[in-house]
């Protein structure tokens, strides 16, 4: 008995790294996978095949079922065939997992219009146009279904030289709180995952030249697959976060914040002289 027996899953970016990882792991559960992946570099340049079919092979290999589709997710058209792709293989959506991404890094003064509206499109206008496109399908299969974004520390904490990434990822942080309310209705649940793991987008950054070797994309999957199944109930909203063996939530807090007499205003002064005891959480 898998996890995921019977239910039918897209991942995107499933051609290598951490989507590769989690559609391995979602077919050794049971799921028929649509493995897509444009197949390009890690800034989003050029294309293949290659990447998609590889998976579906190593899937198939298995025992698995899997078909590829090598739509780009930051088109209209693109999240268009991805959900053709999984209703002329398999005839229904059950779970979407929006993982495909790029990286353009630059520091801000030097990040030029093309660098932030790439890593935008793909990441954020991306995570919305498949999302959008596959909650359709859901809904009109009569509801129920799940869908894993996939944020990042960029996003919720800041990174150096990631204005366009970091600004993409808190996006999808945004998106996923508000589809999370809206789609609680149809019995959608909409949660993000939040990975470190050693990847080719990552495989450059020093702490991964340290002899990190247990942040890989398989201590990731399992997070995915949680999220992807009926483990995670009713839960929605949720940004969940994978270290190597480190799993936390990231959440936003409200400080309790301080109140001036009736209906007055404060001044600016006055929030600097108070600063501390408004902002303690
Ligand atoms: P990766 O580069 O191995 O995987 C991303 C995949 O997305 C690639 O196979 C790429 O070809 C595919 N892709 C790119 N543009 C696409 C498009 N327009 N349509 C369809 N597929 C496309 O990198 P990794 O690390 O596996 O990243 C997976 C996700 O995890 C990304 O969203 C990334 O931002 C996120 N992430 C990864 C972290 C890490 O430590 N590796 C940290 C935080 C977030």
């Amino acid at each position: 008995m898998g996890l995921l027996d019977g239910k039918v899953a897209i991942i995107t970016g499933a051609g290598g790294g951490i989507g590769r990882a989690e559609a391995l792991l979602f077919a050794r559960e049971g799921a028929k996978v649509v493995v897509n992946d444009v197949g390009g570099a890690r800034d989003g340049t050029g294309g293949s095949d290659a990447m998609a079919r590889k998976v579906v092979d190593e899937i198939t290999a298995a025992g698995g079922v899997a078909v590829a589709n090598f739509d780009s997710v930051a088109t209209a058209a693109g999240a268009a065939g991805i959900v053709k792709t999984a209703l002329d293989a398999f005839g229904r959506i059950d779970v979407l997992v929006n993982n495909a991404g790029i990286l353009r890094d630059k520091t801000l003064l030097k990040l030029d219009e093309e660098q932030w509206d790439s890593v935008v499109a793909v990441h954020l206008k991306g995570t919305f146009l498949v999302t959008q496109a596959v909650v359709k399908q859901l809904v009109a299969q009569g509801g129920g279904g799940r869908i894993v974004n996939t944020t990042s520390v960029s996003g919720m904490l800041g990174n150096f030289g990631q204005s366009n990434y970091a600004a993409a990822k808190a996006g999808i942080y945004g998106f996923t709180r508000t589809a999370a309310i809206e789609l609680q209705k149809h019995r959608i649940t909409v949660n993000a995952l939040a990975p470190v793991a050693k990847t080719r987008m990552t495989e450059d950054l020093p702490m991964f030249q340290a002899g990190m070797e247990s942040l890989t994309p398989e201590h990731i999957a399992p997070a995915a697959l949680f999220l992807g199944s009926e483990l995670c109930g009713d839960r929605t909203g949720h940004v969940l976060a994978v270290t190597g063996s480190q799993v936390f939530a990231y959440k936003v807090v409200q400080s309790a914040g301080k109140f001036k007499d009736e209906g007055a205003a404060w001044t600016a002064q006055e929030i600097a002289d108070h600063w501390d005891a408004i902002t303690k959480v």
